[in-house]
């Protein structure tokens, strides 16, 4: 077996709470996270890049798989740059409702009320691009990265869960196809967009639909053996 450097538990920040600390804080946690919310109308209060740089700092902490942290975060703050993606997000946009669509599909959508309008792209004070990489490239070699998608997914929820406790709220969106992101944030062909996030605070205005806060039921969504 190859010998493998380890950290003992001593070493570790492990906590070590009593059952019933524990029991506080999944339920402190749980109040707090279930009021995050996906809003489509943003201020254009500007917000310190430290908070955004502290939320991909806790997603590039996530476990991913063989610890190839197989992501890429771009973090778009230029008016242009914004400028640029918002009309390339709204042509496919547009094809998609349009066009693209089945019905089944936009059916779903009607309680969510979106449309081809993505008038928050240029107006959040952020935007953070999520790249997957299926290789990564080091020193002109290939490296295999393995359950990419997976990684990338929980990277991205504790990044969002991140900017929820920082008090931001955001929008995860997804024209598709998302190829435009690498062309006009010049990023390489091994990765492809996962999803383009909108950050900011929300307009004072905001509206959300009723339907996004209507969750299952635990009873539905689990099992217990
Ligand atoms: C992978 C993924 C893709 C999404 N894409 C879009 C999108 O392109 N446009 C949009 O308005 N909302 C998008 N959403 C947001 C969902 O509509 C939203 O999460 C859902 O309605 C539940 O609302 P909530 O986030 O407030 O709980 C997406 C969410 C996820 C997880």
């Amino acid at each position: 077996m190859h010998k493998v450097k380890k950290y003992i538990a001593e070493d570790l920040k492990f906590s070590n709470q009593t059952i019933k600390e524990m029991k506080i804080n999944s339920k402190k946690f749980y109040n707090k996270i279930k009021e995050r919310r996906s809003v489509r109308e943003f201020s254009n209060d500007k917000i310190d890049i430290n908070i955004i740089k502290n939320a991909i700092l806790s997603a590039g902490s996530a476990p991913s798989g063989a610890n190839l942290q197989p992501w890429h975060f771009v973090v778009i703050k230029n008016k242009n740059v914004k400028k640029k993606i918002r009309i390339e997000a709204e042509k496919e946009e547009e094809n998609f409702y349009k066009y693209k669509a089945p019905k089944e599909w936009l059916d779903a959508l009607t309680p969510l009320g979106t449309d081809e309008n993505k008038k928050f792209i240029e107006n959040a004070p952020y935007l953070i691009a999520i790249f997957e990489k299926k290789f990564s490239v080091s020193k002109n070699k290939k490296i295999k990265n393995y359950y990419v998608k997976e990684s990338v997914g929980i990277a991205t929820g504790i990044l969002i869960t991140c900017l929820h406790f920082s008090g931001l709220a955001m929008l995860t969106h997804t024209p598709s196809p998302m190829t435009f992101l690498n062309q006009i944030l010049k990023r390489p062909s091994n990765e492809k967009p996962f999803v383009l996030l909108i950050v900011g605070r929300p307009d004072k205005d905001v509206k959300v639909p009723k339907f996004a806060k209507q969750k299952k039921a635990f009873e539905e969504i689990t099992s217990i053996f």
